[in-house]
């Protein structure tokens, strides 16, 4: 299976200078993990991708999402409430004007990003400070805005979409799937319009008991797509046994509750038929749909079976995320995990970035994390962000 690497060598043809971005990153992550780590665990200079959760609020109700899903708490009224708290944009700003000398990639995300009321505003103003910018959003807003995200060139747009048209619709809600192709067919049509590569588009696909006999029948949709990839996430799951470890390891090292990983335990991993999965995943990597197809993790075929059947088996170890990434949270608080975000490093309305980033609190959870077991704690086991950054567990 192809990994994330796999969008590179078409890039540099494409765009020379996105792909040096990429690669940048790459190696950051990789150094991070090698070197950083190893050598200088309590604190680090490297920050090369800020995730920006920028609003609890959302439109949709996708199952299996851990914020807003069947388990998910950040819903109704709580998530209301929440949204009052949100980061106004000078507040942003001030932090893009902190980091902007590590040229990061900033990776925009939610709830629904299009619901942080100031967003195109924030895209402009990072992308005027040199940032790399990323939207992970649900698609159902690109329609309205094509115009002007593709005028302001932003980089590019990761769009979820979780099956064909009836599948996609069951997970992610009635009539999701129309409303997303319209915003990608404006978005490919401004393009070519304003004669313009950005954004590059791609899919994220979330994979679960729901959707994963019908992802063959997704990728042949997304052939007229324009992707520049389609990304494959085999998703977190988690169970009521990790839940318990990772609450009583949390609780004696750092004092804390954990209120983001039960939404994880959805159950969706279930009554997967791995053979069948491996071979449609197989059939997909081995047709050409225009784009690179990526699967997170990249796993060996026979080991999918351990993915979504032993949770608690570790296929990525020694996790690198605290060494160069961080999550800017809508009320401002500073995380290193982006979706279990129960120990919060310290505020940016409240204090300077890199104080939080290298401080007290920043420095005990690198510490604990190095002289944890494999260098991850119990709930980590399927975390998106260690599937993209961590290491390759022998045999997996
Ligand atoms: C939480 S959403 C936020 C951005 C936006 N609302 C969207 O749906 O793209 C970020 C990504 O997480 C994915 N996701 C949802 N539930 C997941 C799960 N259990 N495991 C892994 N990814 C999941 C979504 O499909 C989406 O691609
Ligand atoms: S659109 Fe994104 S944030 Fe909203 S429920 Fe779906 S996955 Fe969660
Ligand atoms: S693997 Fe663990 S420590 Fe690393 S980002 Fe994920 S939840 Fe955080």
């Amino acid at each position: 299976m192809k990994t994330n690497y796999s969008v590179i060598p078409e890039l540099l043809k494409k765009d020379p200078e996105m792909a040096r971005r990429m690669v940048s990153a790459f190696v950051a992550q990789k150094k991070s993990l090698l070197i950083d780590r190893v050598f200088h665990p309590a604190t680090t200079n490297e920050m090369k991708l800020i995730y920006f959760r920028l609003t609890p609020l959302c439109n949709l109700r996708c199952v299996m999402c851990g914020q807003r899903g069947d388990k998910g708490v950040l819903k109704g009224s709580f998530a209301a409430e929440e949204a009052k708290k949100v980061v106004p944009l000078e507040d942003y700003k001030r932090l893009v004007d902190e980091i902007k000398v590590n040229k990061p990639i900033a990776y925009l995300w939610g709830g629904e990003p299009f619901m942080y009321p100031d967003l195109l505003p924030l895209v402009d103003y990072m992308m005027d400070s040199g940032i790399t910018v990323s939207v992970n959003t649900n698609g159902t807003f690109l329609e309205k805005h094509a115009e002007r995200i593709v005028a302001s060139k932003w980089h590019s747009l990761f769009v979820s979409l979780d099956g064909f048209e009836e599948t996609n619709d069951r997970i992610r809600g009635a009539g999701s799937y129309k409303k997303v192709l319209a915003g990608i067919e404006a978005i490919n049509r401004e393009k070519a319009r304003q004669g313009t590569h950005y954004p590059y588009l791609g899919i994220v696909t979330t994979v679960s008991n729901l959707n994963y006999k019908d992802l063959y029948a997704l990728s042949e949709a997304t052939r007229d797509f324009k992707l520049a990839w389609h990304i494959y996430n085999l998703g977190t799951y988690t169970n009521d046994d990790i839940i318990r470890r990772h609450h009583e390891r949390m609780e004696g090292e750092f004092g804390i509750d954990i209120a983001c990983l039960p939404g994880y335990a959805t159950g969706y991993n279930e009554g997967i038929d791995s053979q069948e999965l491996y071979d449609i995943l197989q059939r997909i990597h081995s047709t050409d749909f225009g784009h690179p197809i990526i699967t997170v993790p990249a796993l060996k075929p026979e080991k999918i079976d351990i993915y979504y059947n032993k949770l608690e088996v570790p296929v990525r170890t020694h996790c690198s995320v605290p060494w160069t990434q961080a999550n800017i949270d809508y009320n401002g608080n500073v995380h290193f995990c982006a979706d279990y975000n129960d120990y919060p490093l310290g505020n940016i309305r409240e204090k300077p970035f890199f104080e939080i980033y290298n401080g007290e609190r920043a420095r005990k959870y690198r510490l604990a994390l190095r002289k944890s077991k494999d260098g991850i704690f119990p709930g980590c086991v399927r975390c998106y962000q260690n599937m993209l950054c961590g290491r390759r567990v022998k045999g997996f």
